[in-house]
C-alpha cells in the first residue's frame, strides 16, 4: 500500500449538529493527515456538479437539496491506503448497515443524511480534490 490522498466532506447534517469536531478527531485517530480543510456552502450548481455521477438516480434531487441546506467542511486527507481506509472509518452508506465504531453508525440519521462523504476510487479522489482545492493548497 502506498501513501495516497483522498477527499472528504462533513455533510450539512453533521456540521449543523455540531459533530464536526468529533468526526475530525475520529479521522485523525485513524491516522489521517489533514492536508487542507475549509468550510463552504455549496450552491445548487456546485452540488449538482459534484454529484453528477448520480444524476439519473431517483435520490439525486433530494441529495442536491440536502447538500445545499447548510455549510459543509471539505478536506484533503493523506494516509497509506487513504481511499479504502476512509471508507472503512465512514461505514456503510446506510447507517443501519454501518459497523459499530464508524462515523456513520455514530452520526448518520438515514441513508441520505449520513454525515460524511468520502471518495470511492483514485480517479474520483483526484477529481473531487480538484473540485475544491488548488495545487497550492495541496503542497
Ligand atoms: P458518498 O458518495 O456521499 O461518500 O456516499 P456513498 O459513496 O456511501 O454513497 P453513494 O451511493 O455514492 O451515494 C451518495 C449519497 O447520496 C445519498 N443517497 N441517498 N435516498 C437514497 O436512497 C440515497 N442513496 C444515497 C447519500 O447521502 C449518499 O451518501
Ligand atoms: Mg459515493
Amino acid at each position: 500500500m502506498s501513501v495516497e490522498r483522498t477527499f472528504s466532506a462533513i455533510k450539512p447534517d453533521a456540521v449543523a449538529a455540531g459533530k464536526a469536531g468529533e468526526i475530525l478527531a475520529m479521522i485523525q485517530q485513524a491516522g489521517f493527515k489533514i492536508l487542507a480543510l475549509r468550510m463552504t456552502r455549496l450552491t445548487d450548481a456546485q452540488a449538482r456538479a459534484f454529484y453528477a455521477v448520480h444524476k439519473e438516480r431517483p435520490f439525486y434531487a433530494g441529495l442536491v437539496k440536502f447538500m445545499t441546506e447548510g455549510p459543509i467542511i471539505v478536506m484533503a486527507l493523506e494516509r497509506e491506503g487513504a481511499i479504502v481506509k476512509l471508507r472503512e472509518v465512514m461505514g456503510a452508506t446506510n447507517p443501519a448497515n454501518a459497523a459499530e465504531g464508524t462515523i456513520r453508525k455514530r452520526f448518520a440519521t438515514d441513508i441520505e443524511r449520513n454525515a460524511i462523504h468520502g471518495s470511492d476510487a483514485p480517479e474520483t479522489a483526484e477529481t473531487e480534490l480538484r473540485f475544491f482545492f488548488s495545487t497550492a493548497d495541496l503542497l
